[in-house]
């Protein structure tokens, strides 16, 4: 019988994957956002544990999502016999403390963002995992939203040229549990919540083997009661001489905004990644409810995603994750990304500090050693570079050139 590449394709990638068992440290905000990627499609992959601060929590979850067994304990999570995979979905403060009970079992972890609250905190989880041999991936969503993995595609092709800036975005009425508003127990304010992400996605674009070079960033406390910042700017200079640019907000009103760009030398992206996906809803008001994530308002005109789990790409995140731990192989996102980043908001920190350019310290760097800033200058003939080529709106079409010794620049009428 006949068969297609693709079925071929589906049924041997099905039968190299096994179920994951997984225990589900936390089942607040972003546990649930998981759970419902992971059980929501019918998946094959169960969670077959929970762990919260609260028996009631653990409870509730159990029951939402069919969870057999329960426990307010982090150790007594990872230790259990059925359980084969780790998910941490808790406060920044307990990620260690998790990920170290995942060595002491050695049950593959994957772990949200950010890794550690700062990159010395990263460093000993990333050391310790690879020390111990273990499979660790970095639930960083968002460079695995469907517009993303186009975009990187685009940009793998060429159809960009050389990126030379990317821009990224997150900002929102802040974060919904009292932890999160602690400087000590989440790191930091804005940036370390939100800039983790823009941070990833702008190095995604630009490429994860060019090294961050420095940072410039700009923080203030504007509008909430708390220690740490409530909104940023930075900068992040590449080898390449591409910039990384965030901006990142707990003081946004309207939603949860999520907006990119990337320019390249030969092409630019633009996306909305939430609010504009093309949906809009009016409604007085009547019967709604739960429009969208950090949607402040569920009347007038709102714009809900149409699917938030695959907008966020919590989807096709974990079939990566899942994929490369069934086939003992690195996903695309590991805890070493999860250093980067880190240390990539310590020179932030640093930066909003000292008002001058940080140095990003790595101790140890994986990706192209010593990149030279590749030229884009066009050669117009052996003795001009172009400048511009455009036509006027009379007609008229005008060359701007350069003389390659002299320097002087012109234009000429063609
Ligand atoms: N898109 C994303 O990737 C994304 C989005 C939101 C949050 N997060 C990350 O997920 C983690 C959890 O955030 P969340 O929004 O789910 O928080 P949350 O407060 O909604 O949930 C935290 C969970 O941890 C449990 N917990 C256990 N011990 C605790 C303690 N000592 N203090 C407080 N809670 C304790 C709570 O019971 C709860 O179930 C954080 O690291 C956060 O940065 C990631």
């Amino acid at each position: 019988m006949l068969r297609s590449i693709a079925w071929w394709r589906r049924t041997r990638h099905l039968g190299q994957n096994k179920m994951r068992k997984i225990a589900m440290l936390g089942s607040g905000f972003i546990g649930r956002f998981y759970a419902d990627s992971i059980q929501g499609y019918r998946n094959r992959d169960r969670i077959v544990m929970i762990q919260s601060r609260q028996e009631e929590s653990c409870l509730s979850f159990a029951h939402h999502y069919h969870v057999a067994h329960w426990t307010t304990q982090i150790e007594t999570a990872v230790s259990h016999p059925e359980v084969d995979t780790v998910i941490i979905a808790l406060p920044n403060h307990l990620h260690e403390e998790a990920i170290m009970a995942c060595i002491k079992y050695h049950k593959p972890v994957l772990c949200t963002k950010p890794l550690g609250r700062n990159a010395a905190e990263a460093y000993r989880m990333l050391e310790a995992v690879e020390a111990a041999h273990l499979f660790n991936g970095y639930l960083e969503d968002l460079v695995y939203t469907p517009k993303f993995l186009k975009s990187h595609q685009v940009i793998a092709s060429g159809a960009l040229g050389k990126i030379l800036w990317a821009k990224s975005r997150e900002a929102h009425p802040g974060p919904h549990s009292e932890w999160f508003w602690n400087k000590e127990l989440a790191g930091g304010g804005a940036i370390i919540d939100l800039a983790c992400h823009c941070i990833e996605v702008s190095r995604s674009f630009i490429g994860k083997d060019i090294r961050p070079v420095e940072v410039m960033c700009w923080a203030d406390t504007q509008v909430k009661p708390i220690d740490a910042e409530d909104h940023a700017i930075g900068l992040v200079k590449y080898e390449s001489g591409a910039i990384g640019q965030f901006e990142v907000s707990w003081t946004f009103r309207g939603g949860l905004d999520l907006r990119d760009e990337v320019m390249g030398s030969e092409g630019t992206i633009w996306s909305n990644g939430f609010m504009r996906t093309g949906l809009e809803v009016f409604t007085s008001g009547k019967g709604t409810g739960y429009m969208a994530e950090k949607a402040e308002t569920d009347q007038g005109w709102t714009f809900p995603a149409g699917d938030e789990l695959n907008e966020l790409g919590y989807n096709h995140m974990f079939t990566d994750m899942f994929d490369a731990l069934d086939q003992n192989m690195a996903p695309k996102e590991t805890f070493y990304d999860g250093y980067v980043v880190n240390a990539i908001m310590d020179a932030a920190y640093l930066s909003v500090k000292s008002k001058q350019w940080e140095p990003v310290v790595l101790n140890v760097w994986r990706g192209a050693e010593q990149q030279e800033e590749t030229s884009v200058l066009t050669s117009y003939d052996q003795d001009h570079w172009l400048v511009k080529e455009e036509v006027t709106h009379y007609g008229a079409k005008k060359l701007i050139l350069k003389e390659k010794v002299s320097g002087r620049i012109f234009e000429r009428l063609l």
